[in-house]
């Protein structure tokens, strides 16, 4: 087997742990499309399948966008195209067990079509483990490349197709912030909007901080420059994304942060602005007063909350405690009454006693939460969680996220029988999956509303009165 030392520097867990003094670069012509690459992928097709969050979901739109500026168009199905990429994701073990299910039926697929370009991308391709996994395993994979280095895709595809050896280019560097890359949008009407990359926290269980480097924030003149482009197109909503939004601009010279950046969105006149994820660290009061005042920032805060009990709070690295989140939790009700807030949910952290479980639902039971995303933890290689030895059953782990749960739907039904009778407004998305008769679409308050209305509205916002409430949907009436 070809020596690949030579051809990267890493994936390494421990370089990429390292938050340097070095300057992160801001560059406006790093993408570039190599002379004899240009009309490639004319007549070809591609075909990229994403895993984890929305910050793999824009990647993918962008990668989409280089593919199709080279000339390739979207494949419908994996079977019709010729280059595949996963776009993976390492948040937990489940994650990545689902990536190498299909990277064994995508051997199949190669079978019968010699000439497929596989590759592997996202944030399990900044993972050594699994890179030497796949170097041993699965020699089916043509090309392998990080998270940093996306807008390569040119000529690493171009390398992929010249050389039989796997292709591999991983930068466990702390990132750059490259703008103007191509990107094709998954939608028409809504659009993600990144504004800023990475993550500093280290919470101890996560590997994030290690797979997406160090935070870094985009300029506010590019962000808004996108968001009024969007508007001009059309768009009726922008989610702004980043792993911790409320970090937005620390690392900048300028004194923008957050809240300075959520209002100048607001005043760009975009009918409507979410934003993903806040961190209760650094929730600022300023930051709840801008969404109280704009009217086009949606009543909606995902607010991860991970355990209700301040030990395990403090063994997570989460630098709050359950009090100073039920504070904060307070605050943003009482300034924003209607505000719907949902949060993630970690059960069974390493050596998490019953009472401490017991605190997490009782929390819970406080919060009274529209909505929670609940998980069993996983130990992720190379994090300081993963060391810490663990006396939780895996029985008894599953057994808490089951009683956790039984909680969540309680109280999102409750919260979803309040709005019965009441007239919300919908971005209408299109046809409802189960039944292309009613539409559905995503209130102010990012609840999913099926609902009887026109097609022609698909892409507007509307109003629609609320009939029916069930456990993850509400049903309606569309009324003007
Ligand atoms: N940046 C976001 C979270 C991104 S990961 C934030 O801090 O809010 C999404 C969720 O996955 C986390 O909120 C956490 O609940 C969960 N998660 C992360 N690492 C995990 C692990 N090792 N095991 C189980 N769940 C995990
Ligand atoms: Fe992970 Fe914590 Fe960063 Fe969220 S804030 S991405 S949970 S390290
Ligand atoms: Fe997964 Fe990477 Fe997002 S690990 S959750 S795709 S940042």
């Amino acid at each position: 087997m070809k020596d690949y030392s030579a051809y990267f520097n890493g994936p390494s867990l421990k370089n990429a742990r390292k938050r340097g003094r070095s300057e992160v670069q801001h560059l406006d012509d790093a993408f570039e499309v190599p002379a004899d690459m240009v009309g490639i992928g004319q007549g070809q097709h591609y075909f990229i399948q994403t895993y984890g969050c929305q910050a793999n979901e824009r990647d993918s739109e962008i990668l989409a966008g280089i593919f199709e500026t080279l000339g390739y168009e979207a494949a419908d199905d994996v079977k019709n195209a010729d280059v595949v990429l996963l776009n993976t994701c390492a948040i937990r073990e489940n994650a990545e067990e689902k990536v190498f299910g299909k990277i064994g039926y995508l051997k199949t697929v190669k079978k019968t079509n010699p000439n497929l370009i596989f590759g592997i991308c996202g944030c399990m391709a900044q993972e050594e483990v699994v890179i030497n996994k796949i170097l041993k395993k699965y020699p089916q994979v043509d090309l392998i490349f990080g998270t940093h280095n996306i807008h390569r895709l040119p000529q690493l595809l171009k390398q992929a197709m010249l050389e039989k050896e796997m292709v591999l280019e991983v930068w466990s560097k702390e990132g750059d912030v490259i703008e103007n890359m191509p990107s094709t949008r998954a939608h028409q009407y809504k659009a993600w909007v990144n504004i800023m990359y990475g993550c500093n926290k280290f919470c101890t269980y996560c590997i994030v901080p290690y797979t997406r480097g160090k935070e870094r924030s985009r300029h506010m003149s590019d962000i808004l420059e996108e968001v009024e482009e969007l508007k001009a197109k059309g768009y009726q909503e922008v989610t702004l994304l980043g792993q911790n939004v409320n970090s937005y601009g620390k690392d900048l010279d300028s004194d923008d942060d957050f809240a300075t950046l959520l209002e100048a969105v607001a005043k760009t006149g975009i009918p409507r602005i979410r934003f993903m994820t806040s961190h209760p660290w650094d929730f600022s009061e300023s930051m709840i007063d801008v969404i109280a005042k704009y009217d086009n920032i949606m009543p909606f805060i995902h607010l991860p909350v991970q355990s209700g009990n301040s030990e395990i709070l403090r063994l997570m690295g989460r630098r709050y405690t359950r009090e100073d989140y039920i504070r904060l939790f307070d605050m943003i009700k009482k300034k924003i009454p209607d505000c719907a807030i949902t949060t993630d949910i970690i059960v069974g952290f390493p050596n998490e006693t019953e009472e401490q479980f017991l605190d997490t639902l009782s929390l819970y039971e406080y919060c009274e939460y529209d909505l929670a995303y609940t998980f069993v933890y996983s130990a992720r290689e190379g994090t300081p969680a993963a060391r810490m030895k663990d006396n939780v059953e895996r029985k008894v782990k599953e057994e808490r996220l089951y009683r956790l749960n039984e909680i969540v739907n309680a109280k999102a039904k409750k919260a979803n029988d309040a709005y019965i009778g009441r007239i919300v407004e919908v971005l209408v998305d299109g046809e409802s999956k189960r039944n292309p008769d009613v539409l559905s679409g995503y209130s102010q308050h990012n609840k999913l509303i099926n609902f009887k209305g026109r097609k022609e509205d698909i892409g507007k916002i509307v109003k629609v009165k609320i009939t029916q409430a069930k456990t993850w949907t509400l049903e309606g009436e569309q009324i003007d």
